[in-house]
């Protein structure tokens, strides 16, 4: 059977798995509940946010599971170069997916807050929402975002 697991520390990643859920009717499960609930013989959508470049449990993931295709919520604004990039930095030979998240301040700790904001006040080139974004805070999940990996899934999977 095919199934969705998700890791997520600020929420942005649950909300996508939630919506992909729905959308495929598909059941998902973040890792810790997989362990009861997912076995080899699934296949897995597995969806997860990036820190620092890497997507966070993807090793784990790949040893345990057989994956189909990688959901990767990241705050950064897509873009062609940046998908290369987390291909090459993650070792990605799958098909891969690039969801924007976002940032919620609320949810992470004073060290990560500043880390974050500095990298807001690097980042060149800024759109005026992603600047916002770094500012404020700001909440990019949409079911448009998920529009490739749902027809993907469809056609390829289900
Ligand atoms: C310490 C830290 C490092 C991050 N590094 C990246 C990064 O390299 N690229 C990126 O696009 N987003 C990065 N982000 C933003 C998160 O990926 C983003 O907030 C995502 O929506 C979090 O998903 P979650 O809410 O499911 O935890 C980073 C966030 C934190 C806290």
């Amino acid at each position: 059977m095919i199934k969705i697991i998700y890791e997520s520390k600020t929420g942005h990643t649950l909300e996508y798995a939630k919506i992909l859920s729905q959308k495929l009717h598909l059941p998902y499960y973040s890792i810790k509940e997989a362990k009861n609930k997912v076995n080899e013989n699934d296949k897995i959508v597995f969806l997860s946010w990036i820190c620092a470049s890497k997507i966070k449990e993807k090793d784990k993931i790949d040893k345990k599971y057989n994956v189909l295709c990688y959901g990767a919520v990241g705050a950064y604004p897509y873009s062609d170069k940046y998908l290369k990039e987390l291909k090459i930095n993650n070792k990605i030979d799958k098909p891969f997916f690039y969801l924007r998240g976002g940032l919620d301040y609320s949810k992470l700790n004073l060290p990560k807050k500043i880390l974050v904001k500095l990298v807001g006040i690097t980042m060149k080139n800024k759109d005026s929402k992603t600047k916002e974004m770094f500012k404020k805070g700001y909440n990019f999940v949409s079911l448009e975002n998920l529009e490739e990996i749902i027809k993907f899934m469809q056609i390829k999977h289900i």
